[in-house]
């Protein structure tokens, strides 16, 4: 039976969104991808890049028909899309669609809110990475779970998406860590004019990357550069609920001099005998237990073993996507890799 219905005044047809298995039943409309009409209706699918590049949107067409007004983007290797499997971030519904979704949260745990935050220190962590510490006002409770990011937003309103470094705990106050890009408009603040003291505004939490449960099968974490920012938020949630899985931390970068994290991840994997650390650099200068090469690379090289792991993984687009195409190509079941990427 269809179910669409015209929006009055305009030639725009409301079609049904349905989110299996929960059977959730949402407007969508034609003009907009299905994960924007279920973002805006307040249900958070797992999502990332928004792209079309990372495939942490994706999802099973079960009825219905989509098109792809903006291309259908890289995130989903062409047996995937033979099999029905659509990006959520890039399909629009031409008609009534039921899809089978991975994760939705009911959105009454989720409140996005819009609060100003003062900088409180800027700190370089490498040449080319800037922790930035930002204090919430106080009487202004902000919730979010490890792994998601906020918006910063500047005086003019332009705004990025950073992942939030730190555990909720610490309170009122937020960690980012941010990479210097070429010419960047938010980065290029941070690094240049902004300093501490200086009031900007933050919108979130977003994202629905979520914190490992403490056992299971081992886990894979890839992070490349700053994508180690929610990692690192993932690991302490694990630390804190006394995790007991075996669990891989590759942290790969461009240049060994941008390898911030080495000294904490080496401390981790000293304290904690089932962490495994393997530094990655590109630039082969990094030291002598680092691996050479692109991070996504190291990972494909050494998986899998007897048992198949859950891999989570951060970073820009083109690592994600690479990662997840080999990850799919040795077998490594979808349901079991969650990612970030990083636009
Ligand atoms: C979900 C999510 C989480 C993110 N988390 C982080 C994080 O924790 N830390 C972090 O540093 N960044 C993160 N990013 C990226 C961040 O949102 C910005 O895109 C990035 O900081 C560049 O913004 P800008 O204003 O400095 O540059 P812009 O003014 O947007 O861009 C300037 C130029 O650089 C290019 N460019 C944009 N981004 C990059 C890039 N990453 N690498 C190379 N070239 C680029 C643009 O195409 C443009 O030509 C995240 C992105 C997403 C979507
Ligand atoms: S491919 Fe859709 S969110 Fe990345």
């Amino acid at each position: 039976m269809r179910h669409s219905k015209q929006i009055p005044g305009t030639l725009i047809t409301l079609m049904r969104l349905t989110l299996l298995p929960e059977r959730l039943i949402l407007e969508s409309r034609p003009d907009r991808s299905l994960l924007e009409s279920a973002l805006g209706a307040g249900v958070p699918l797992l999502h990332s890049c928004r792209g079309g590049s990372c495939g942490a949107c994706s999802a099973q067409l079960v009825t219905g028909q989509v098109a792809y007004p903006h291309g259908a983007g890289l995130g989903l290797s062409d047996a995937e899309r033979a099999a029905g499997q659509i990006l959520l971030c890039r399909a629009h519904p031409t008609a009534d669609v039921e899809v089978v979704v991975r994760t939705v949260r009911p959105a009454a745990q989720v409140e996005i809110r819009r609060l100003p935050c003062r900088v409180e220190r800027l700190e370089r962590l490498s040449p080319e990475v800037l922790g930035v510490h930002l204090r919430l006002p106080v009487i202004e409770p902000f919730g979010f779970t490890a792994g998601q990011h906020v918006d910063l937003i500047l005086a003019d309103g332009t705004r990025r998406a950073y992942s939030l470094a730190a555990l909720p705990s610490s309170a009122a106050r937020l960690e980012l860590h941010v990479a210097r890009v070429e010419g960047g408009r938010v980065s290029g603040a941070l690094f240049g004019m902004i300093a501490p003291g200086a009031v900007l505004a933050i919108e979130g939490p977003f994202g629905a990357l979520e914190p490992p449960s403490p056992t299971g099968p081992p886990l894979v974490f890839v992070a490349g550069g700053t994508g180690y920012a929610p990692l690192r938020a993932l690991l302490l949630a694990l630390i804190e609920a006394g995790w007991e899985r075996p669990t891989r931390f590759y942290f790969g970068v461009r240049r060994a001099v941008d390898l911030y994290a080495d000294h904490e991840l080496r401390a981790f994997a000293a304290q904690y005998a089932h962490l495994h650390y393997v530094p990655v650099c590109e630039d082969g200068q990094g030291p002598a237990d680092a691996r050479c090469g692109r991070v996504h690379e190291a990972v494909l090289l050494d998986l899998l073993g007897p048992t198949v792991p859950e891999v989570y993984a951060a970073g820009p687009s083109p690592m994600i996507a690479a990662l997840r195409l080999g990850l799919l190509e040795r077998g490594l079941p979808m349901t079991q890799f969650y990612a970030d990427a990083f636009g």
